[in-house]
């Protein structure tokens, strides 16, 4: 046995081997892809960290190990041990000599991985979604979206906000009674899936200033686009005494700095995913704003039908941001398009004092907010005209009757605000098990 084969390997992980040049590691993994020449044969192993390419040498290995290798089949799992290397020009720019390999399980030859390196449908993708989260650019995207939640907590929590988590169980609609997914509880009780942790969020509020709550939301919406998912993750800060201009002013630095942490610590995944990092680059403060009649007009002047008093589509928010390269807030909607809960305009009551953010590049609102109604005849008035059932929100209201105070928060959804970070078609590919209208498999 060779002097170095004596000397014991260190567990490391790939993103670490730049940590690690010269010394003897182990690398456990699983075959991503292999490429042979000769006497030589490269294995491309992951870890899940990352991706290095192993140099395996026929004449330095034992003939039954150098085999082993040179059949082994993609996503077989193994683990080598070797000496790292720098190589520019190699994925990740280090190599593994390696000296040695253990297979962990070999795929079978008459039952492949189904994923390779060929094209393969979205839907097979999708059915697959298991294994696809294999996948370098899958792997990519739910890294940025990791990296995101963590850059939306830090900001919150740097920012004097706690953390107050609202329930998924609830027996009051938020956001409209048509998008509401009912559940049977006990004892022939109905309650929903929460649409949005506002309400909660505002009672929170009152108790700590300053809250967010952060977790998974759902829609019944039967919409199939790009943007929609039934379920959903939204962050949700909400503060008391704010009024709008602070409410937009703690989204737009909060969009800010999120996507300077991508950038910061995410360039990698950012280039895996072909992403044009200028386009992100430009997304300083200040953002720009408009009022909704702004926009209804602007939007009128380059053709699209929509009249005052409508709701923007997706078309629509597509062309409003078309020459812009930062987000728009949209304010001061009317109150007629709007949940029951915003707060009218004092100068004009038909307008809510509400905000939407719509991003750049086509990928529409990511944050949606404003101001709540914080008189109680006010409440009253308005639940009665949106035909909500006034005892599931009595303790709602008991907030305008015991130290009510002007507040506002809003809700931006992670999927979409990922989506376009990384620059992708779709918000199904920013979320590890996406569930839509006719997906909600594996
Ligand atoms: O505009 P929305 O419906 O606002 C609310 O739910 C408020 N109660 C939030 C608040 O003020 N606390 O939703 C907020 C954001 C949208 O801008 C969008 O990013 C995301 O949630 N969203 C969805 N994302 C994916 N699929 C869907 N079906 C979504 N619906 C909303
Ligand atoms: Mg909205």
């Amino acid at each position: 046995m060779s002097e170095q084969l004596e000397t014991k390997a260190t567990d490391i992980s790939i993103n670490d081997a730049h940590q690690h040049v010269g010394e003897r590691v182990r690398i456990r993994g699983w075959l991503y892809n292999l490429r042979k020449s000769g006497k030589i044969v490269f294995p491309l192993i992951r870890d899940g960290s990352g991706l290095m390419q192993c140099v395996a040498v026929k004449s330095n290995l034992p003939e039954e190990t150098f085999n082993a290798l040179k059949g082994l089949t993609q996503e077989s799992s193994l683990s080598v041990t070797g000496t790292v290397r720098a190589e520019p020009r190699a994925t990740g720019g280090y190599e593994l000599d390696v000296d040695g390999a253990e297979i962990i399980q070999r795929v079978e030859e008459d039952h492949p991985y189904p994923i390779t390196p060929k094209d393969h449908g979205v839907d097979f993708l999708m059915d697959h979604r298991h294994l696809w989260l294999r996948s370098r650019r899958q792997h990519a995207a739910i890294q940025v979206r990791h990296e995101v939640i963590k850059a939306i907590r830090d900001y919150f929590d740097g920012h004097g906000f706690t953390l107050v988590d609202t329930p998924i169980f609830t027996p009051a609609a938020c956001e409209g009674t048509t998008t509401l997914f009912e559940v049977d509880y006990f004892e022939d009780e109905k309650v929903y899936l929460t649409q949005s942790g506002q309400l909660y969020n505002e009672a929170n509020a009152m108790a700590f200033g300053k809250v967010y709550c952060f977790g998974p939301t759902f829609r019944a919406e039967k919409s199939k686009t790009r943007r929609h998912l039934t379920e959903f993750w939204m962050v949700e800060p909400e503060m008391a005494y704010a009024d709008l201009d602070e409410i937009t002013r703690v989204a737009e630095e909060l969009v800010v700095s999120v996507i300077g942490r991508v950038l910061d610590t995410r360039r990698e995944q950012l280039n895996v995913l072909e992403r044009d990092t200028s386009k992100l680059e430009s997304i300083k403060a200040p953002f720009h704003r408009m009022s909704y009649d702004d926009a209804v007009k602007d939007l009128q002047a380059k053709g699209s039908e929509i009249q005052w008093g409508g709701d923007f589509g997706n078309t629509d928010e597509t062309l409003l941001t078309q020459d812009l390269d930062k987000p728009v807030f949209v304010t001061r909607y009317p109150s007629a398009i709007k949940a029951f809960y915003f707060q009218p305009d004092p100068q004009r009551p038909e307008l809510a004092l509400g905000v939407d953010m719509i991003a750049p590049e086509g990928y529409g609102e990511i944050i949606g907010g404003g101001q709540r109604i914080h008189d109680l005849a006010l409440l009253e008035a308005r639940l009665a005209e949106h035909h909500l059932p006034r005892e599931a929100f009595e303790w709602y209201l008991d907030l305008r009757r015991f130290g009510s105070v002007p507040h506002g928060g809003f809700g931006m959804g992670v999927e979409r605000l990922v989506a376009w970070i990384c620059g992708l078609e779709h918000v199904r590919e920013t979320i590890p098990y996406p569930r839509m209208l006719y997906r909600t498999r594996p």
